[in-house]
């Protein structure tokens, strides 16, 4: 089959959503409602329900979460913060931004995520945090980081920008350590139609040290108690997000059946397809192989017409903004699943024809 096949398509999404979201976006238009109120005091409220996490705090990006996540912690100058150096680059310039050291681990080779006793390695009297990142949908290992936080007296902020909906031994991605810190970007699982994101937490005290700093550090009216950012989500994003929520369980659905696809049709082909860690509900934010001649098939996918991404080309130490945290030696598995990994579109509205033809495209690439 020669039919080209998008990376992403999410006019297909909310040509579907139109008539749902288009009324409520009317009415704050008419209500001249645009920066917090009620739309974003309900998402708030639904998010923390649907996670299971006493609270919710919206704000305009997943980095704000993250960054502001660490500091409400009290990361800051002189500590060390362990993370993994297979992940977009907020991950680790938002620890830079708080003030600290980041300390890069490897990753487990199946999953892709952190490596427990990489990070037990990488632990000294600094370190303040881990953060961990629930990678491409799947949630890391976190009864073990949890173990190693508590041993060296770290806190644990997990990246959730991924793994909206994902759960491990049915626990909601972002309720394990002190805080998650979700991405609403277009893209995520959960989206909105611009930028947004939120930190989830059980505790009252980090919530609201959260809230403060994602709006001026006020206290009471007119006062201002610590120096904070401009992070508020707009009512507009919040009331796109509300639609998208009631959806998004059977979007992941969706996604975890495009990958079932993708595991029968590849069967048999010199690939090697997401490995599912027991108790682990994926999400498949993105459904990403390992392939050997990475490069010369992906030239074979684009000249095919069929989607595709390298997520990540090289680890996060090897980018000039983060080359002064390089580790004293190169990670082995990291350095590895750089030259040979391949992302393949994965979304909901993929419809089996675009499936087969993905298959098919990179078969012949592989074999050919
Ligand atoms: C793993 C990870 N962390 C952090 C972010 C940052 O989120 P945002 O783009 O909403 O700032 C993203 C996505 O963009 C991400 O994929």
């Amino acid at each position: 089959m020669t039919i080209a096949v998008p990376m992403l398509d999410l006019a297909r999404q909310h040509r579907a959503l139109a008539a749902d979201l288009l009324p409520r976006w009317q009415a704050l238009l008419e209500a001249g409602q645009f920066i917090g109120g009620a739309e974003v005091e309900r998402l708030e409220r639904e998010v923390a329900a649907y996670l299971g996490a006493r609270h919710a705090v919206a704000m305009n990006s997943g980095t704000d979460a993250l960054l502001l996540a660490l500091r409400a912690a009290g990361v800051g100058a002189g500590d060390e913060v362990i993370t993994t150096p297979f992940s977009f680059v907020a991950t680790a310039s938002t620890i830079v931004h708080a003030g600290a050291r980041p300390v890069f681990a490897d990753i487990d080779p199946q999953t892709f995520n952190l490596s427990p006793a990489s990070v037990a390695r990488a632990v000294t009297a600094r370190t303040k945090a881990i953060v961990p990142v629930h990678l491409f949908g799947q949630p890391a290992d976190m009864p073990a980081l949890l173990d190693i936080a508590r041993g060296c007296g770290a806190v644990v902020i997990e990246d959730c920008a991924q793994s909206f909906g994902a759960t491990l031994d049915g626990r909601q991605t972002g309720t394990f350590g002190l805080a998650g810190a979700f991405s609403f970007y277009p893209t995520k699982n959960l989206a909105a139609c611009g930028d947004g994101g939120i930190v989830v937490t059980d505790s009252d005290d980090f919530a609201e040290r959260v809230r403060r700093l994602a709006n001026h550090g006020v206290g009471a009216p007119q006062e201002y108690r610590v120096c904070g950012f401009n992070s508020r989500l707009d009512a507009l994003q919040a009331a796109a997000l509300r639609v998208k929520l009631a959806r998004v369980d059977a979007w992941n659905a969706a996604r975890r059946a495009v990958a079932a696809r993708y595991a029968e049709l590849l069967r048999g082909l010199p690939v090697v397809t997401p490995h599912i860690a027991p108790g682990r509900t994926h999400v498949f934010h993105q459904h990403t192989v390992l392939l050997p001649q990475r490069d010369r098939v992906a030239q074979a996918l684009r000249e095919a017409g069929i989607g595709h991404a390298i997520f990540y080309p090289r680890p996060l130490y090897r980018q000039p903004a983060l080359a002064a945290y390089a580790p004293p030696q190169p990670l082995p598995v990291v350095e590895d699943v750089c030259g040979r990994c391949l992302s393949l579109p994965v979304f909901p509205e993929l419809e089996g024809q675009e499936i087969e033809a993905v298959a098919a495209a990179l078969a012949r690439a592989l074999t050919g």
